[in-house]
């Protein structure tokens, strides 16, 4: 006979939940779900022993278990502490808390440079978010930042080492998922940094999905720097046979443009499915891909911005106040703007697009 999973329970915000004992605080509050789950910028449910070095998801413990409902004396790392029958645990409820994670995104952001309008992670990294919510709009720190070359570390990713916040998680995917790992973190305190030995040296099989882990803009896809911005793509579900993965993926498309292919992700900002690297670099046509359907996007994220699913789109009432007439464009981008030219995929460009790449199509203009 199975043996019985002995569930406990813990009230987290004033919100009941019976979990599974050996569950994560952090894991009890995301079974509850919305805001009560604490943000997580180095915890990731799929990479064994990540979490705890961060601090974002600090909560308060009011008391420790009905056996021993004394409060614990300092906040702890939900992600790293488990729950105890009755526990009772305040996150948004919490002054302190909101308090120590503004500190925290403070600290996060001391060596970080807040270069969000040109960064490619913009509008899907857990730092800009946690920033809006709970940043600070000054910093107090007075000395030099960090600051580290761009370095190529494969044919596919780039280190942007400055942006990094030694979460760690994507030594996981290396050690976890990969053959080899060939890079991970070099000395010690202010000193540390994401490196390899021999440079240039990741082209592992399932690397690119050290890509997708990284909260925030340091690792990076070389076929999609500067491409575009992901709020301006389309994001569909899109699967293919592969004898390597799943082959189940998000498709990032503009028209009939493939800009890039990556994991589909959940609720939590975390991977479904690895990928391996030829979905994910080597498959850019349309016709690769079995399409299934648009990508569910959060309506709070900024990528879900024009892309509406199952809506109803209310009736167009302005030509009818204007006795069948059309309102009358002021300027129609397409007539004006060299980029969006069919001619051009920005895709497929080596680089960054420049002025010069649309020279042709706006003389055509002239
Ligand atoms: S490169 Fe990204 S995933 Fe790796 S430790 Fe730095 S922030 Fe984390
Ligand atoms: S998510 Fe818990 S310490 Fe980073």
């Amino acid at each position: 006979m199975a043996e019985e999973k002995k569930m406990i329970k813990v009230t987290i915000d004033n919100i009941s939940v019976e979990v599974e004992a050996g569950t994560s605080i952090l894991n009890a509050a995301r079974q509850i779900g919305g805001e009560v789950a604490p943000p997580a910028m180095c915890y990731y449910s799929k990479l064994k022993g990540s979490g705890g070095k961060c601090r974002t998801c600090l909560v308060e413990v009011a008391a420790g278990s009905s056996a021993d409902p004394r409060p614990m004396p300092k906040l702890v790392a939900s992600c790293r502490t488990n729950v105890m029958d009755g526990m009772i645990v305040k996150n948004i409820t919490s002054d302190k808390v909101i308090d120590a994670r503004k500190g925290v995104v403070e600290f996060l952001l001391i060596n970080h440079p807040l270069d969000c309008p040109i960064c490619d992670q913009a509008g899907e990294c857990h730092l800009q978010d946690l920033g809006y919510e709970h940043g600070a709009a000054g910093t107090r720190y007075e000395f030099p930042r960090r600051i580290f070359e761009k370095e190529d570390i494969g044919p596919y990713i780039q280190l942007h080492m400055t942006r990094c916040i030694l979460c760690y998680r994507c030594t996981y995917v290396a050690d976890q998922l990969t053959d080899h790992r060939v890079h991970g973190i070099l000395d010690r305190g202010d000193h540390s940094e994401i490196s390899t030995y021999i440079s240039k040296a990741i082209d592992n099989d399932f690397s690119g999905n050290m890509i997708d882990v990284c909260p925030v803009g340091a690792l990076t896809d070389r076929t999609f720097r500067f491409k575009n911005r992901v709020w301006f793509l389309k994001p569909v579900d899109a699967h293919r046979d592969c004898p390597k993965c799943s082959g189940k993926v998000t498709m990032w498309n503009r028209g009939d443009e493939v800009y890039r292919v990556t994991a589909r992700k959940d609720q939590w900002g975390e991977v479904k499915d690895w990928i391996c690297n030829t979905c994910r670099f080597d498959k850019k046509e349309t016709s690769d891909w079995i399409i299934e359907g648009p990508t569910k996007v959060s309506r709070h994220s900024v990528i879900s911005q024009g892309h509406y699913v199952g809506i109803t789109i209310p009736e167009e009432v302005m030509p009818k106040v204007m006795d069948g007439r059309n309102p009358k464009m002021l300027m129609d981008i397409h007539n004006v703007s060299g980029v969006n030219r069919p001619g051009i995929h920005l895709s497929t460009l080596p680089g960054p697009a420049h002025s010069d790449d649309f020279e042709s199509a706006t003389k055509l203009l002239d």
